[in-house]
């Protein structure tokens, strides 16, 4: 070990407690009732840090101490440039659309691991300020280089690779996988390299080592991303979330930084458990989302096979007319609702059942939508009763003495195809028991539009299915005017 920069304690105690405060937030995070106390507890602990961090890093005046020595200029250019980011943050937060929140939160990676890379290149170039070097030889500590390799690594990896994901998912980049001949060989060979370079940096500090572990790292994010199709996104997005809290924490041991090994370790550890859960409920498995290569088009084969068999149109009137009459209507929420922004009609919908002595009910299944929480989101969004939602465990064994199950922009998560078809691409999958319902209503814009699976649903052609034909708002917006 080397020597540390002592914190003063309370620096320490403050640190501690805005550990303490994101755990506590993370905690609030896991369900819907709890979670705006769980930002707020995220938010104090953020404050406490950034706080103690200013006011502890802050240099004096010449011969003064405390706090009334402090340098006011320093501490006022970090407060406006955190005051400019905020307001950033701020305003694309509030701007942003809810179905374009994972290219918002790629692109939010990419600059943590940017800043990991800017935080490493500073210390490297200055180890004396940073306190890293020894006061015997005058070159860097050998841990200290370790720390320094693998965090900026891993925080260019992080850049690059959160770019692409954000291009793919904006939509400025095809979603197609973009497979390059011979990768698996090129990307172990880029890796093997990096990992060489780190080793070898311990023994030697030479900077030309530094930077090209900083060019491999940036193009082997870029190489790792771009054969994984758009579809597949939301797991890397998360993946990602997870190498940019590593980043953070391999920082903190440079800087010494206690908050910072926390934090990082806290966001490394919570997004990959949310990248295997995702891939868990997608029945993906997620060696070969990284290996890449599946997810790219929206439409597969045999998409179309079926259209030609026989189905039962329904109209607004006829959905409103058997959603009154129910005891218990099951609402199960999907893709679509998102793209069509239907909660809050849909909640008007539910409302005014609710009012005739209806039941009403909102099925969640983990990976309806494109994102983690999509749904829940939308329909907290929509101020829909967290009562009334129930994740697919609670709610599977109800469907069957459901009066109907209306399927809103809903597709993958209610296949039977998951149960039966070991062919099918979602097999395995945990899916929404719909079909079991009396009735069973779907709302899509077409017979052949596919879910993100890109396979048919036989449910569509069932005795007890009506499909209800038509932008997801439109149409709950025409059930809700016929029930008038
Ligand atoms: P999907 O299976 O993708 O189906 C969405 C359906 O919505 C389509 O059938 C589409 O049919 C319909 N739709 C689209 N726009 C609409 C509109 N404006 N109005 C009405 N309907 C509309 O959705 P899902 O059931 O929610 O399943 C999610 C899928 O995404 C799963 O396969 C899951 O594995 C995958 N996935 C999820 C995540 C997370 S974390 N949630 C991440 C990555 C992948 P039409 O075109 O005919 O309208």
């Amino acid at each position: 070990m080397h020597e540390t920069i002592a914190a003063p304690a309370w620096v320490m105690l403050a640190y501690l407690v805005a550990g303490v405060c994101f755990i506590i937030a993370l905690r609030g995070l896991s369900s819907p009732e709890s979670s705006r106390r769980g930002n707020r507890y995220g938010m104090i602990g953020m404050a406490i840090a950034v706080v103690t961090t200013l006011v502890h890093y802050a240099p004096h005046m010449p011969g003064q101490t405390g706090l009334a020595g402090l340098d006011l200029r320093f501490v006022a250019e970090v407060a406006a440039a955190i005051a400019i980011g905020a307001g950033i943050g701020l305003v694309m937060a509030r701007r942003i659309a809810m179905t374009a929140m994972p290219q918002l939160v790629a692109a939010f990676h990419s600059l943590v691991g940017l800043a990991a890379v800017a935080v490493g290149a500073a210390a490297f170039l200055n180890p004396l300020a940073f306190g890293l070097t020894d006061a015997a030889t005058g070159l860097i500590h050998v841990n200290s280089r370790v720390e320094m390799g693998l965090g900026v690594a891993i925080g260019a990896i992080t850049f690059s690779g959160s770019v692409i994901a954000f291009l793919k998912l904006n939509g400025n980049m095809s979603g197609k996988p973009i497979i390059l001949p011979l990768r698996h060989v090129i990307n172990l060979g880029t890796l093997a390299a990096i990992v060489g370079l780190v080793g070898y940096f311990t023994q030697d500090q030479a900077p030309w080592i530094f930077w090209t572990v900083i060019g491999l790292s940036f193009a082997i994010g870029f190489l790792l991303i771009i054969p994984i199709g758009g579809a597949d996104m939301p797991v890397v997005v998360s993946m990602l979330n997870s190498y940019s809290g590593w980043a953070a924490a391999a920082m903190g041991f440079t800087l010494q930084n206690s908050a910072m090994i926390i934090t990082g370790a806290l966001v490394g550890s919570s997004g990959a458990i949310l990248s295997y859960i995702m891939c868990r409920a997608m029945n993906r498995n997620f060696i070969s989302v990284i290996a890449g290569g599946f997810g790219g088009g929206d439409v597969a084969a045999g998409a179309e096979a079926a259209i030609d068999r026989p189905w039962k149109r329904g109209s607004a009137e006829d959905a409103a007319f058997l959603m009154k009459q129910a005891e218990l209507v099951i609402i199960a929420p999907g893709y679509g609702m998102a793209v069509a922004q239907a909660q809050h009609a849909l909640r008007e919908m539910g409302d005014l059942l609710e009012a005739e002595g209806v039941n009403i009910k909102y099925a969640i299944h983990p990976v309806a939508g494109r994102m983690p929480g999509h749904m829940n989101v939308l329909l907290a969004e929509a101020a829909v009763d967290y009562e009334q939602v129930f994740e697919l465990e609670d709610i599977n064994s109800e469907f069957a003495r459901a009066d109907v199950a209306f399927v809103i922009g809903a597709n993958d998560v209610t296949n039977p195809a998951a149960k039966t078809d070991r062919s099918s691409p979602i097999y395995g999958m945990p899916v929404l028991d719909v079909e079991k319902a009396k009735t069973v209503l779907f709302v899509k814009r077409s017979m052949g539009g596919v879910g993100y699976a890109g396979v048919d649903n036989e449910l569509f052609y069932r005795d007890n299915t009506m499909m209800l034909l038509a932008d997801a708002k439109k149409m709950v917006e025409e059930i809700v005017k016929s029930m008038g």
